[in-house]
């Protein structure tokens, strides 16, 4: 197939990318490079053998977007092209809504006038909001609780709306839980700007002497370490879950959405436990408040993509910090 892929310079479009040159597939991918480095283009060469065709553009840019689907037909897109930070998103939401809103938008519509009709996004599992109990499954209520979120929620409804419309419409939207690691070559990985958020990046920067130490945000959830539980997913299984969802609008039209997380729960401990006996390191921390906003426990029930795309995570705890771990050592600064 020849698949368009936007975000795909990114830190899971790239993952993504590798993946699909190694299935075989051409990939064309368009992204403004505002997250992302050009770098990613030779090492995704690296590993594959291949190098995907680049275009540097916004997908707000709906000129851009017709000369790429003019210059020959895509069978699908993925698009991960996005803006991801939920504190960035409260102090300032219409980034968020023009990039992932109207970028989404525009990207349909130019999709549409070309008759390209098979779209797999990137959602995630913020949609479900607070209060979702986990295992959480995709019928459970969607009730964001910030602007990225919504923005994620309006685009799902979007493309439900497109297929509710049109027959010829096949969508996947997948609910991501927390990607975490990194290719195991250690040649592609996740490059944050600045201080990381995210806890596996924040470890891995401990971890190597760029940051002091760990603050663990809260000691005091009702979970059996009293730390907060989340389900952490192997950046390369979630990467495959793209190319199961891409072989199942093959056989399946409408929306379908679907979560991509490993079913099970890990607390900051287990996780901070497992990097630091896989990677033979010792991880200074200190028990700090909670962090606003955040749940006591968010896993997926994987049910629906194991039944719908035959699709199951492979890779382990052990794997993701390592396979973290070996990306940071061999690029300390990320793509520089
Ligand atoms: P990323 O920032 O590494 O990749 C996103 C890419 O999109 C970047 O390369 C960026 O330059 C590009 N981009 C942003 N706005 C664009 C625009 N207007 N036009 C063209 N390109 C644009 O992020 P990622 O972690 O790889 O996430 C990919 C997608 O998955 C995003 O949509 C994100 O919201 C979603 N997601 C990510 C996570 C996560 O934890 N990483 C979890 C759930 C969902
Ligand atoms: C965050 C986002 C979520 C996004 C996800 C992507 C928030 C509120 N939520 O989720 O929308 O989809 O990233 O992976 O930002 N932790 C620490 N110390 C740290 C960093 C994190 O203890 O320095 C803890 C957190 O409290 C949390 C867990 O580690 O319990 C995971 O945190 P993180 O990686 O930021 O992911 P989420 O909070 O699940």
């Amino acid at each position: 197939m020849k698949i368009l892929v936007t975000g795909g310079t990114g830190y899971i479009g790239s993952h993504a990318c590798v993946e699909l040159l190694t299935a075989g597939h051409a990939v064309v991918i368009v992204d403004n490079l505002s997250n992302s480095s050009p770098r990613v283009l030779e090492r995704i060469a690296q590993i594959t053998g291949r190098q995907p065709a680049f275009h540097e553009l916004d997908v707000r840019d709906r000129a851009a977007l017709d000369r790429i689907f003019d210059a020959g037909k895509f069978d699908a897109i993925i698009h991960f092209a996005g803006v991801k930070a939920v504190a960035e998103s409260v102090a300032d939401p219409l980034k968020y809504y023009s990039n992932n809103v109207y970028g989404s938008l525009t990207l349909f519509e130019a999709a549409a006038r070309h008759d390209v009709t098979r779209v797999v996004f990137s959602s995630s599992a913020t949609v479900y909001g607070e209060t979702a109990r986990s295992p959480i499954r995709e019928d459970a209520a969607t009730a964001p609780a910030n602007p990225y979120g919504r923005t994620k929620l309006i685009v799902e409804q979007q493309l439900g709306d497109l297929c509710a419309a049109g027959s010829e419409w096949r969508v996947a939207a997948l609910r991501y839980f927390n990607p975490v690691g990194a290719h195991p070559s250690g040649i592609i990985g996740e490059a944050p700007q600045g201080v990381p958020n995210n806890l596996m990046p924040y470890v891995c920067q401990v971890a190597a002497g760029r940051l002091s130490e760990l603050s663990v945000f809260g000691h005091d959830y009702p979970t059996p370490d009293g730390t907060a539980i989340r389900d952490y997913i192997h950046v390369v299984d979630l990467a495959r879950g793209h190319l199961k969802a891409l072989e199942y609008l093959e056989r399946t039209r409408g929306m379908h959405v679907i979560n991509l997380g490993t079913g099970r729960g890990t607390s900051v401990l287990d996780m901070l436990g497992t990097f630091e006996r896989v990677n033979a390191l010792r991880i200074p921390h200190r028990f700090t408040a909670r962090r606003p906003g955040d749940t006591t426990e968010t896993y997926a029930d994987a049910a629906r993509a194991a039944q719908f795309l035959g699709w199951r995570t492979e890779l382990t705890l052990a794997d993701m910090c390592r396979d973290a771990w070996r990306w940071q050592q061999a690029n300390p600064a990320g793509y520089v």
